[in-house]
């Protein structure tokens, strides 16, 4: 069997975690390959709404393993405010959740530098969330990381408190006042012996190699669906740099953060939303400072699932759709939020960036270039509601003509319109 990839092609925040869910039934396994508790994805189906950060979110699905893979980062404070909060509603999580020995631990300290970094950049903030992604990746990549798999060992403490001393001292170089600092309301301290508290229930976690599990499963003939964090504008390496997070977002990055090979890679779904948001600072070329931006927010509800603040919203950018499509070798796309162009008459999409005039080939090295210039296509809305719609061939014309547009221009397929939030508002087709 094959490991097919759900990620998101924009800036994160595409409705990753819902599809994930609506495909869950169809897997045996679903692994998260990279990012930590920066991610937010939304689920929601009975009239609940769940958010996850760290989980996969195949868990809704009592028969469907659910792997954090060795790529993931995790903060166990947060990975267990989030089994707590599952429990609370009925589950039991631990029951099919499986954790890599080689995922890396955010510290408490990977929090203050995060927030030390971020503070000290003033008007060039990433915007990061603040969970200490970039420090933990730093110190993996750094050689200096303390993995899953460390816990039980002897020296762990002795680990935690060297790293825990580099941390302070470079946090205190930089002046930053970290007691004065809370974590998720907590003093640094308060926080620290929590997340202790929270290691040690870690240990009853099923703790695995979870490269050989999968490739092994694999093997077995059981299905395996990787569950991407962020969007391919995010990605280390070719999202928007260096406003970007510190992991590789795309296809890729579920080899190294799952420990499969190229060959082992499936069906690859790329999921956008019908037009485009961000949250956090860097570049947005489509962006909306105006009250079509507003009504993007209000009617998507467009406020981060981690952090609540505001997503900048603006039009659909197909450059950067297209130049995501080709780093992930997208094979069907998932098209979400359609109803939120619900009240437009008149929708545009970004269908070139030029300079100087010239449209230009190929996707810039460079977005923040204030001389990039956007060609729009305008076409008509359909200005309605799509709540009668239970089959694609129900949606209005105006709608269908945006999809079919879209298709043209990519050159690919949108499988999956969805039209709503719920589990049931997706349509296949
Ligand atoms: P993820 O990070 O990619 O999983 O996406 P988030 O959960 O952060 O953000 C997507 C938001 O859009 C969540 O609040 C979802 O409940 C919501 N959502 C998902 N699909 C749709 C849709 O088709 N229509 C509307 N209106 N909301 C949707
Ligand atoms: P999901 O999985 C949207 C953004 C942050 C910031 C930048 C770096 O829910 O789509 P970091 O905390 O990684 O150092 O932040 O990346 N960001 C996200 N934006 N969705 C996400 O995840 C994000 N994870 C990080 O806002 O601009
Ligand atoms: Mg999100």
């Amino acid at each position: 069997m094959k490991v097919d990839v759900i990620l998101g092609l924009q800036w994160g925040d595409e409705g990753k975690g819902k599809i994930v869910d609506v495909f869950t039934p169809r897997y045996d396994i679903i692994a998260r390959f990279q990012g930590g508790p920066n991610a937010g994805h939304t689920i929601i189906f009975d009239g609940k709404k769940y958010v996850l950060h760290t989980i996969p979110s195949g868990i809704f699905h009592q028969k469907t393993q659910n792997v954090i893979g060795n790529g993931v980062i995790i903060d166990p404070f947060i990975l267990f405010k989030e089994i707590d909060k599952l429990r609370e509603a009925g589950m039991k999580p631990e029951e099919n959740l499986l954790v890599s020995k080689r995922a890396h631990l955010i510290l408490p300290t990977h929090r203050l530098l995060d927030a030390a970094l971020e503070s000290e950049k003033g008007n060039s903030k990433i915007g990061s969330t603040l969970k200490g992604i970039g420090p933990t990746y730093t110190d993996k990549y750094g050689r200096n990381g303390l993995r899953v798999g460390n816990i039980t060992e002897t020296d762990f403490r002795n680990r935690y408190e060297l790293l825990r001393k580099e941390h302070l001292d470079t946090i205190d170089y930089h002046g930053f006042d970290y007691r004065q600092h809370l974590l998720d309301g907590l003093t640094f301290e308060a926080y620290e012996e929590k997340w202790f508290d929270s290691i040690e229930r870690m240990k009853s976690l099923r703790i695995i190699d979870s490269e050989v599990f999968l490739n092994t499963s694999l093997d077995q003939g059981k299905s395996v669906l990787a569950e991407g964090a962020q969007g391919t504008m995010l990605d280390v390496d070719f999202g928007s740099y260096p406003y970007v997070t510190s992991s590789n977002t795309i296809t890729a990055g579920v080899c190294s953060g799952l420990g499969l090979s190229p060959h082992r890679i499936g069906k690859i779904f790329g999921i956008f939303k019908a037009y485009c948001t961000r949250v956090g600072s860097g570049p947005f070329p489509t962006e909306l400072n105006d009250s079509d931006g507003e009504k993007m927010r209000i009617g998507g509800n467009e406020f981060g699932s981690t952090t609540g603040r505001p997503r900048r919203c603006g039009w659909l950018d197909l450059p950067a759709l297209k130049y995501s499509i080709m780093l992930n070798g997208v094979d069907s796309l998932i098209m979400m939020k359609a109803d939120v162009l619900n009240p437009f008459t008149a929708i545009k999409i970004c269908t070139d960036y030029s300079l100087d005039g010239e449209v230009l080939n190929n996707f810039p090295f460079d977005l923040c270039d204030e001389k990039l210039g956007l060609v729009y296509k305008e076409m008509k809305g359909w200005d309605g509601p799509l709540d009668g719609c239970s089959t694609v061939t129900d949606l209005p014309a105006a709608l269908a003509e945006y999809v079919m547009f879209i298709e043209n221009q990519v050159g690919l397929p949108v499988d999956i319109i969805s039209i709503g939030p719920d589990r049931v508002q997706t349509l296949q087709r």
